[in-house]
């Protein structure tokens, strides 16, 4: 339809196939259900490096060599605290505020205690996207253990960066099957071409705002339920359905209702999402090592259920609800461990934006009234 100055405008509802920019940072191929980090495909990562390796990759172009390993894995680490400003804003937060909209709101403010803050050389965004990748995980994990009335950690100075995330949240060194489920967890998160989130932090970045509030609006925008707060929605649905036999009926009661089934589903993948087969293993692995054996079995129901009912399939959220509550973290943090992870891709995404930057700045088809006249309340006011 056009507008008034005769210009055609055809809206993409949701940006639906719109190609938003360039990004060497990764690749999503829905039709053949493909993730590529910068040129490695995620199966391949997911077999044979950890989290720290990929950040490194997302970061810098290249994986690393041993050495570089090692000192970025105890820079990261010793980035893992924060301003006592700031813990004490995060003791002040009401207790029923949503773990993420505290993590926005302690996100924000670090800017303020961040001598870093508005110098956007390259020099600076690189010691703030190791300073906040640490402090993102310190946040969520502070917060955790205030809510619980426990003392705050300090990362172990010898343990990886994910291992030292679940630490610090749960207080108890995660052993050897723990570790490496989480750390694939975070790895399987890291990035996702232009999602939803990390668009809203390209678009702050491309104002030339600063690295803090490139990430601030990202948790915003994670937080949301078609996004990363799907995950804890699935654990919602599981303690729904308490049985494996109520699942047929449960499923057809929800899409009969015309309600969508958390986890399912994505923009992009037409086929199976390449990180729900990794989380898939792993749901099985860990519930039946916590003796929860019963979600696995209801999650699979699940799947094959809506697959026979919709032909839709999970999506990177459904099975991580498990992982991660195998892992005993509890469900309302679920997101808050997805943007944890996702912000290694988000800073990556903001600093690739600064790099080549041009406003992001769409248009709209106006569907408002035309020529509209003031009816003054007070009179006009005399020139
Ligand atoms: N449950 C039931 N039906 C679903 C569904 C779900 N989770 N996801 C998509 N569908 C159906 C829609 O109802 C629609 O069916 P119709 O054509 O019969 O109307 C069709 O699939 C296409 O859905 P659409 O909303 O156009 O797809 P989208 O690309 O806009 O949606 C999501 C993508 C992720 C928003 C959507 O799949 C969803 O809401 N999923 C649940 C939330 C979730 O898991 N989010 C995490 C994403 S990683």
């Amino acid at each position: 339809m056009a507008g008034r100055d005769g210009e055609e405008r055809v809206v993409i509802r949701g940006l639906d196939s719109v190609v938003a920019g360039e990004t060497r940072v990764s690749y999503v191929d829905g039709a053949n259900g493909f993730l590529i980090y910068n040129g490695y495909n995620i199966h391949e990562l997911a077999e044979k490096v950890s989290f720290a390796e990929v950040v490194y990759l997302l970061w810098y172009g290249k994986l690393p060599n041993a050495a570089e390993k090692e000192s970025f894995r105890a820079r990261i680490v010793s980035e893992m605290r924060l301003p006592s400003q700031v813990i004490k804003m995060i003791e002040l937060s009401p207790p029923s505020t949503h773990p993420m909209a505290v993590l926005r709101t302690a996100l924000s403010a670090l800017s303020m205690f961040d001598t870093d803050s508005d110098d956007l050389s390259e020099e600076a965004n690189e010691r703030k996207c190791a300073r906040l990748l640490g402090q993102v995980m310190t946040i969520i994990a502070d917060l955790y253990r205030i809510r619980h009335h426990q003392s705050v950690l300090s990362p172990d100075p010898k343990l990886g960066i994910a291992a030292n995330f679940l630490y610090m949240f749960r207080g108890s060194i995660p052993d050897a099957e723990e570790e490496t489920a989480f750390d694939l967890l975070m790895l399987l998160h890291a990035d996702h071409g232009f999602n939803a989130s990390t668009f809203a932090a390209r678009v702050t970045a491309s104002t030339l705002s600063d690295i803090h509030a490139g990430l601030t609006s990202a948790v915003g925008t994670l937080k949301g339920p078609l996004h990363g707060g799907a995950n804890e929605r699935v654990m919602d649905m599981l303690d729904e359905i308490d049985t494996v036999h109520v699942v047929e009926s449960y499923i057809e009661g929800m899409l009969n209702d015309g309600k969508r089934i958390m986890g399912f589903g994505h923009r992009v993948y037409k086929v199976e999402d390449p990180r729900a087969y990794h989380l898939r293993k792993w749901s099985e692995r860990l519930c039946h090592r916590a003796n929860q054996h019963h979600l696995y079995e209801i999650s699979h129901r699940i799947e094959q259920i809506v697959m026979e009912k919709k032909g839709i399939y999970p999506n990177v959220d459904f099975y991580s609800a498990t992982v991660q509550h195998a892992l005993g973290i509890p469900r309302e943090y679920f997101t808050a461990v997805f943007a944890a992870a996702r912000t290694a891709g988000w800073l990556a995404h903001i600093v690739e934006q600064y790099a080549d930057n041009r406003l992001i700045r769409p248009t709209s088809r106006y569907v408002g009234p035309w020529d509209q006249k003031v009816d003054p309340i007070e009179m006009p006011r005399k020139s």
